[in-house]
């Protein structure tokens, strides 16, 4: 007999039940990875816990039954259905807190509290009802992060038995809102916590505390958020769980972001059919609206418009090289007001810039594998996964070096980087690129070593089964 070790993922999101961001594409893809470790002395049995959000695309959904979780005087009723994504057990909660709000994030914080709150409590209860217990329970942001923390209290006042929390932090500055009397009206106490004040009432700040293992999704964003830049006022409490933290590098599916199968594209390519790829530009130049010509360098800005991605600095830097030969697209959806930034720019330069204010996962893919250079001038990356799609399909990158982009580009070799969040610095590496661009030699080394960098998750998951072997020691 296998020895087994059982982990409970639970998220807010996953491909391909539902994508909103860069979490769902993680939670999509790890537990799997984390599962095809399994061999003869060890079986994985991660299984992964989603909110049934009524736009969940889902097949085949089993019943196990409806339960309740006690709240004040009366009680809450949760649904549990059960379904299978290539041999990964996936279950899926509904109830009133998840049907009322509707979307997967609420603009009204409100209904997200109470949507996650009830979320996060009724996973932590359903072990209970599949005949199977989790050793560990590995929680991804704000929105899952209190499962940790009801059952360190549920060990505390109930001796419950001991559950080893890891917490994944994808993106920091989002603490989620005041949940104190919604845990109280579930009779959860406050406890004593060495966080700061305001924090002790916010889920990923009590999801921090009460985990056994913190883990960034890089290296360095796992070091950047001890300081006060990237700390987001945890940095002094994180500090004191340095023993416990650690950052694990995203990776991407490589079986679906593949240049050589890649069905949204126009040619399929390779490094060594790298000639192939210029046909895709044509192609890309002509949707657009472009001039079809193969020695322009074109430029692609693929993001959520946000201001954290610094979509706004790559705006400006744009606007600044009037006078220099290029072409540019820029696709997302987002901040009302970036969106309109973006159409204001394709306006300005109406026969080289081009804006697509919408999230189009086809012409994404188009993009990557027509644009010469993938701009990605982030404020903050935790880990980012654009720059390592772009490199796979021969797009060359040029970002900041924050987080996982300081990770994953390497200066001069498979991109570009610069230091500060100005308009000045990326213009500047933006400069640098275009230069490089013209020596077709140098081009093509840069992208036939960003084609051969393994991005694959089988090594993240190697990284997260050690440490759930290491939680489940202690
Ligand atoms: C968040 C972060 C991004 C990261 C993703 C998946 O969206 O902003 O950097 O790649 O989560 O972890």
């Amino acid at each position: 007999m296998p020895q087994t070790i059982n982990v409970l993922f639970l998220a807010a999101e996953a491909d391909p039940f539902i994508k909103v961001g860069g979490l769902g594409d993680v939670a999509g893809s790890l537990p799997l990875a984390l599962r095809a470790l399994s061999d003869d002395e060890l079986k994985v049995d991660v299984r992964l816990v989603l909110p049934y959000h009524p736009a969940v695309r889902a097949e085949n959904l089993k019943p196990l039954g409806i339960f309740s979780i006690p709240r004040g005087e009366s009680e809450v009723q949760f649904e549990a259905f059960e379904t299978n994504v290539n041999g990964l057990p996936v279950y899926l909660i509904n109830g009133d807190p998840i049907r009322v709000s509707g979307s997967v994030y609420s603009l009204d914080s409100k209904l997200d509290a109470e949507k996650y709150a009830f979320f996060s409590l009724a996973a932590n209860e359903l072990p209970k009802h599949l005949n199977w217990q989790a050793d560990i329970l590995h929680a991804n942001d704000w929105h899952t992060a209190l499962s940790l923390y009801v059952a360190l209290s549920k060990r505390w006042e109930e001796n419950a038995r001991h559950v080893a929390g890891v917490i994944t932090v994808h993106n920091l500055p989002f603490m989620g809102p005041d949940v104190s009397e919604i845990l109280q009206s579930y009779g959860i106490k406050l406890a004593q916590t060495d966080l700061p004040d305001w924090a002790r009432v916010l889920p990923l700040p009590l999801g921090l505390w009460a985990s056994d293992a913190i883990v960034a999704v890089s290296p360095t964003y796992g070091n950047e958020i001890l300081e006060p830049e990237f700390g987001c006022g945890l940095d002094e409490f994180l500090k004191t769980r340095r023993e416990t933290l650690s950052g694990i590098l995203n990776g991407i599916d490589v079986d679906s972001f593949n240049p050589l199968e890649d069905r949204a594209l126009g040619v399929n390519f390779g490094a060594t059919s790298l000639e192939k790829r210029a046909i895709n530009k044509k192609l890309l130049q002509e949707k657009l609206g472009l001039a079809q010509e193969a020695e322009i360098p074109l430029l692609a800005l693929i993001s959520r418009m946000d201001v954290q991605k610094g979509i706004d600095l790559a705006f400006t830097a744009l606007k600044s090289m009037k006078k220099l030969n290029f072409q540019a697209v820029i696709l997302g959806a987002g901040d009302p007001k970036l969106e309109e930034a973006a159409v204001h720019l394709q306006n300005l330069f109406s026969d080289k810039i081009k804006a697509v204010t919408r999230y189009d996962a086809g012409l994404a893919r188009q993009i990557y594998a027509g644009a010469d250079i993938l701009l990605m001038p982030s404020r903050y990356e935790p880990c980012g996964l654009a720059q390592m799609i772009a490199m796979r399909y021969g797009c060359v990158p040029v970002v900041r070096k924050v987080g996982g982009l300081n990770d994953t580009v390497k200066p001069n070799e498979t991109g570009f980087t610069f230091e500060k969040a100005h308009a000045m610095s990326l213009t500047a590496a933006i400069k640098t690129a275009l230069k490089t661009y013209a020596d077709r030699e140098k081009w093509r080394a840069l992208q036939i070593a960003g084609m051969s960098q393994n991005f694959a998750w089988l090594n993240s998951a190697k990284e997260y089964l050690a440490l759930y072997q290491s939680l489940v020691k202690k």
